[in-house]
């Protein structure tokens, strides 16, 4: 569903060139929950940035299913980021001048479709039903990203691809999010690649990575049932 193969990414600064990401390989494949973990500065943002096709790798090539992104034009490329993914990242993007309902519905409302149900149904999902009519200057740092959270489920994304919630959030917080993000995504049947540093984190996920020197290695996989 995703794959990434020998994906490449560096970054040319004064010093010469960094090289964050030196060839990862990934495969994930439909409703499988998986979690990157690695210290600050490893590259998880990096490399969730190159597979939603955000950013392009120096090297190497990212699929969604058969498709190739480097190959798809601008236009393309976001129509179909937006039918197939649902985005998470670590600043949560929410916009200040929109109601709590209206940024959950945000990807709908730009396409010219309004789902008020849906979207009502995913906010009574992470618990703030109370809270559609808000803007988000009035929530909490953690009530923010639980709106993040079903924002990018609105669609009913095949992946999620998900950085993890703000350093703001306390570990209570944090986990709650990360936990809500993964019940809910099974139950919608979306697959799930979300990146922490903090290993105290993922507990309930399928596979573990972990993303230390530019390199990918698989750290765990738990069984299912
Ligand atoms: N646009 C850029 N230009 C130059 N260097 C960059 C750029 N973006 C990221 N880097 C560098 O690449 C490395 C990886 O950054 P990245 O944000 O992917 O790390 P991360 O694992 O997400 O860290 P954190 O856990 O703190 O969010 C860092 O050393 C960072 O300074
Ligand atoms: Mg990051």
């Amino acid at each position: 569903m995703i794959k990434a193969v020998n994906l490449q990414r560096s970054y040319q600064n004064t010093g010469g060139a960094l090289q964050v990401l030196k060839g990862i390989e990934l495969e994930l494949f439909p409703a499988e929950v998986v979690a990157v973990l690695g210290p600050s500065g490893s590259g998880k943002s990096t490399l969730l940035h190159l597979l939603s096709g955000l950013d392009r790798p120096s090297a190497g090539e990212v699929f969604w299913g058969e498709l190739a992104v480097h190959a798809l034009d601008q236009h393309r490329l976001a129509r179909l980021r937006s039918e197939r993914l649902g985005l998470i990242f670590q600043q949560h993007y929410l916009l200040q001048d929109l109601s709590v309902l209206e940024n959950v519905a945000l990807s709908g409302r730009i396409r010219g479709e309004f789902d008020e149900l849906r979207a009502h149904k995913l906010l009574e999902d992470v618990g703030l039903s109370e809270r559609a009519d808000y803007l988000p200057r009035k929530l909490s740092g953690g009530e923010r990203q639980r709106v993040a959270v079903a924002r990018a489920l609105y669609l009913k994304p095949q992946l999620i691809l998900a950085d993890e919630p703000t350093g703001s959030l306390d570990r209570h917080n944090a986990k709650a999010v990360f936990e809500l993000l993964v019940s809910l995504a099974r139950s919608e049947g979306a697959a799930v690649l979300m990146v922490t540093h903090d290993e105290g984190l993922v507990a309930d996920v399928d596979k573990r990575y972990y993303l230390l020197d530019g390199i990918l290695q698989l750290d765990g996989v738990n069984a299912p049932g």
